[in-house]
């Protein structure tokens, strides 16, 4: 499902001098003897009962409201918001949700834009709501704020007791003020599995309750990770493409390619390229190593930082996201460019190869990943391509790809700061 091309200087890709260390890896990510590895076979073992459980709460909640706000930051935030816009119509809240009979989706606790929560304040006014609250430690700063105040918000509106039957809290097991909270209150809970760090998260309770709520077809997306999972579980790095894409990241550091660019040109790829981002900036980028993670969505960054993919430092490689077939594709018959493209989504090729071939004079080294299709199926199978791509890569690097000591360190500055806790 997922094809890997790439170009870097001839001779380099020498996978002998890799395949060593890949074995050691694949053991020990089979092995499962890190902490935090819990997604490793999580798609293949994932109770049915939790299936059922999440598709029953996200029609309760397609009954009970009109607006559902998905409160969340970093991994309790990205996968959800990655998977609603590259599946769901770009008009969703504005036409679809209603047509289908489904909550708008609404996100929150990501920032504190003052102007943002004081208009979505004002717009749950005219809608049924229900909310959604995701945090695995469950003190994160932004998250609570903006919890806080839209539990205050329900409850004014509705009383304490239907308040509390709005609520939907994803969070640790037995751990934080949120599990205390939800216990005493009567919040249904989900639980985000123990040995699963936030941004690995997706594939649980984290992503998959409001994904479901977006009518997004949660069962397709198990199977695809599932698939990702099973053909994946081979240490050959001469025919595992996900191993290879993690040693080319590896390969190319090496060379003093510090930075990937992850390109889009479907731009229903963006969040999905904010979760990337997340994913290989939090599980790499420490010690003084790792690649640096970028995102373009183009044609649009083909006008500004095209020119810098071009004549600026060579310091970069990039990535691109490529989709195979688009279902819904505008036809270009009655264009002028009828003659070399016959839909939209062939001129977006054309556009991609070209540029493509203007990097190519700089011998900028480029990597190509293609996708078959846009589709719940190949989400998942994405989801688990790269989460195991990256925890590869990781462990060439010689870094943990399970902690995050750099993001604790601004979450324990902000508890100094409004609590006097000493570090
Ligand atoms: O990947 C991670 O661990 C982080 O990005 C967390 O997901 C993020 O900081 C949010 O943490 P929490 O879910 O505990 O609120």
């Amino acid at each position: 499902m997922m094809e890997l091309d790439y170009w870097v200087q001839p001779g380099l890709t020498d996978w002998s001098q890799y395949q060593q260390r890949i074995t050691e890896i694949h053991k020990k990510l089979m092995n499962k003897e890190d902490s935090y590895t819990g997604w490793v076979d999580w798609p293949l073992r994932m109770e049915t009962e939790l299936l059922q459980d999440l598709l029953c709460t996200a029609e309760e909640i397609r009954q009970k409201c009109t607006a559902l706000v998905v409160i969340g930051i970093g991994g309790s935030y990205l996968g959800a918001k990655a998977c609603i816009e590259l599946l769901q119509s770009p008009f969703y809240n504005e036409y679809y949700a209603a047509q289908q009979k489904r909550p708008r989706i609404y996100f929150a606790g990501h920032h504190l834009s003052t102007i943002y929560y004081y208009e979505l304040l004002e717009r749950l006014n005219n809608e049924e709501v229900c909310l959604c609250v995701i945090s695995k430690s469950g003190t994160t700063l932004e998250p609570s704020i903006a919890f806080e105040m839209l539990r205050g918000y329900l409850q004014e509106r509705y009383g304490q007791a239907e308040a509390a039957k709005r609520i939907y809290a994803i969070t640790d097991a037995s751990k934080g003020t949120l599990r205390a909270e939800a216990e005493d209150k009567g919040y249904k809970t989900f639980v985000v599995p123990d040995d699963i760090g936030g941004r690995y998260s997706v594939l649980t309770p984290v992503g998959l309750l409001p994904i479901a709520v977006a009518g997004i077809d949660i069962e397709a997306m198990l199977e695809g990770a599932a698939m990702a999972c099973r053909e994946y579980d081979n240490e050959d790095l001469s025919s595992n493409v996900c191993y290879q894409y993690g040693a080319l990241r590896n390969l190319l550091q090496q060379q003093g390619k510090v930075i990937e660019i992850f390109e889009v040109y479907e731009g229903r790829l963006r969040y999905f390229t904010e979760w990337l981002k997340q994913l290989f900036g939090e599980s790499e980028c420490k010690e003084g190593k790792g690649v640096i993670p970028m995102s373009l969505q183009m044609s649009t960054d083909l006008h500004s930082m095209g020119q810098f993919l071009q004549e600026g430092r060579q310091i970069f490689f990039e990535t691109t996201l490529t989709v195979e077939h688009i279902c819904k594709d505008v036809s270009l018959e009655k264009s002028q460019f009828a003659g070399v493209a016959r839909t939209m989504h062939e001129l977006n090729l054309i556009v991609e190869d070209s540029a493509r071939k203007a990097h190519g004079k700089n011998q900028t080294p480029n990597i190509r990943l293609t996708v078959s299709e846009l589709s719940a199926r190949s989400f998942g199978y994405m989801v688990y391509f790269f989460e195991k791509a990256c925890a590869v890569s990781c462990y060439l690097t010689g870094v943990n790809p399970f902690d995050q000591p750099g993001v604790e360190d601004y979450k324990r500055n902000i508890k100094i700061a409004l609590q006097g806790e000493k570090c």
